[in-house]
C-alpha cells in the first residue's frame, strides 16, 4: 500500500476540522502536521509529496481527533508562544494571550533603568508568562509569582527552568497577596475578569479546556480586583508601580478601585485593537 503524503494528509485533516466548525482549519492542520513531522510550516510546502511514516500518520490523526473535540492546539502540542518565548501550557493554566503583551510593553515602558535590581510580584501567575517575560528583559530583576492553584505552580516552575530563569524567581501558593510582605518595585496581575454573562458564551476551546478559576470574575467581572487591589498599596515601594490587565469596558471601574485604595493612575495602555487593556498606577503622594 502506498503511504499517504503530507499534502494528502493535510487535506483530509483540514476537511475533518472544517466539518466540526473548527476555526482556521487549514492553519491548525498545518500546525499539527508540523508537530507530527518536525517540519516547519514552510517546509511542509516543499516536502508536500513526502510520504508520512506510520508513526507520523498515527500521531497526526490522533491530534486531528483531539482538535475536532475543540481541544486547543496549544494543549495538544503542549506549548504556546508569548513575548517570543516558548511556554509549556496544559489544562491547569490560562493560555498566554497576545493581548497580555500590552502589559509587558507598558511595564517595560515605565522602567527607566532596565539593569536595576528590581523586585517584581506577579499575582495569579498561571503559566508564569508575565513574570518570566519581564525577567527575560530585566537581567537583574527577581520575581515572586503567586497562584492559588498548585498544578498551575508546577507549570510556571517548569517554564522558569526551561527558560533558564529559575535562579531569579520563586513561586508560592497563596490567595492573592494575603500574608505576603514587600516591598516590591513592580506588581503585575492579570486576574480572572470575565463576567458571569460572558462566561456563558465562551468558545468551546476556552469553556471546556481552560481552568474556570483563571477566567471567572463573578457577576460584573470585578470580584478579583475588589479583593486584590486593596492588598497591594502596603506592598509597593514608594517609587514602585502596579500594572493590571483589564477586560474590555473595565477601565473606569478598575480605575475607581485603584483610587479608592489610595493609588494614583498614571497610564492607560491600549492593545493592538485600540482597547484599553492595562492600567498602571503608583502610590498616591
Ligand atoms: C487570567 S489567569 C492569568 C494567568 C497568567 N498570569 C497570564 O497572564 O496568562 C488568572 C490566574 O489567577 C489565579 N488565581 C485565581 N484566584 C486566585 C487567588 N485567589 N489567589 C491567587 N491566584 C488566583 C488563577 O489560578 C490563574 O492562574
Amino acid at each position: 500500500m502506498t503511504a499517504t503524503t503530507i499534502a494528502q494528509c493535510l487535506k483530509l485533516g483540514t476537511a475533518a476540522l472544517r466539518q466540526q466548525d473548527v476555526p482556521n482549519p487549514r492553519f491548525d492542520a498545518q500546525l499539527l502536521m508540523s508537530h507530527a513531522t518536525g517540519f516547519g510550516r514552510l517546509a511542509l510546502l516543499t516536502e508536500s509529496e513526502r510520504p508520512l511514516s506510520a508513526e507520523e500518520q498515527a500521531a497526526f490523526d490522533a491530534m486531528i481527533e483531539r482538535r475536532c473535540k475543540r481541544e486547543p492546539v496549544s494543549h495538544i502540542i503542549g506549548r504556546r508562544e508569548f513575548w517570543s518565548l516558548d511556554f509549556h501550557v496544559n489544562k491547569h493554566v490560562l493560555d498566554p494571550r497576545p493581548d497580555s503583551e500590552t502589559l509587558i510593553a507598558a511595564v517595560l515602558g515605565c522602567i527607566e533603568n532596565k539593569a536595576a535590581p528590581l523586585s517584581i510580584l506577579d499575582l495569579g501567575t498561571g503559566s508564569g508568562c508575565l513574570l518570566l517575560a519581564l525577567l527575560s528583559e530585566l537581567p537583574n530583576a527577581r520575581g515572586t509569582g503567586i497562584d492559588i492553584s498548585r498544578p498551575a505552580l508546577d507549570v510556571c516552575a517548569a517554564n522558569a527552568m526551561a527558560l533558564g530563569l529559575s535562579d531569579r524567581v520563586r513561586f508560592l501558593q497563596g490567595d492573592w497577596a494575603l500574608g505576603l510582605s514587600g516591598p516590591f518595585n513592580v506588581i503585575v496581575t492579570n486576574p480572572p475578569y470575565i463576567t458571569d454573562q460572558d462566561m456563558g458564551s465562551l468558545a468551546p476551546e476556552v469553556a471546556r479546556h481552560e481552568p474556570h478559576g483563571a477566567l471567572s470574575g463573578g457577576l460584573d467581572g470585578l470580584d478579583a480586583y475588589r479583593r486584590l487591589i486593596p492588598q497591594t498599596p502596603r506592598l509597593l515601594d514608594p517609587n514602585g508601580f502596579i500594572a493590571l490587565e483589564i477586560g474590555q469596558g473595565q477601565v473606569e471601574s478598575v480605575g475607581a478601585l485603584l483610587t479608592d485604595s489610595g493609588l494614583e493612575i498614571d497610564g492607560i495602555h491600549n492593545d493592538l485593537a485600540g482597547i484599553p487593556r492595562c492600567l498602571t498606577a503608583k502610590p498616591g503622594k
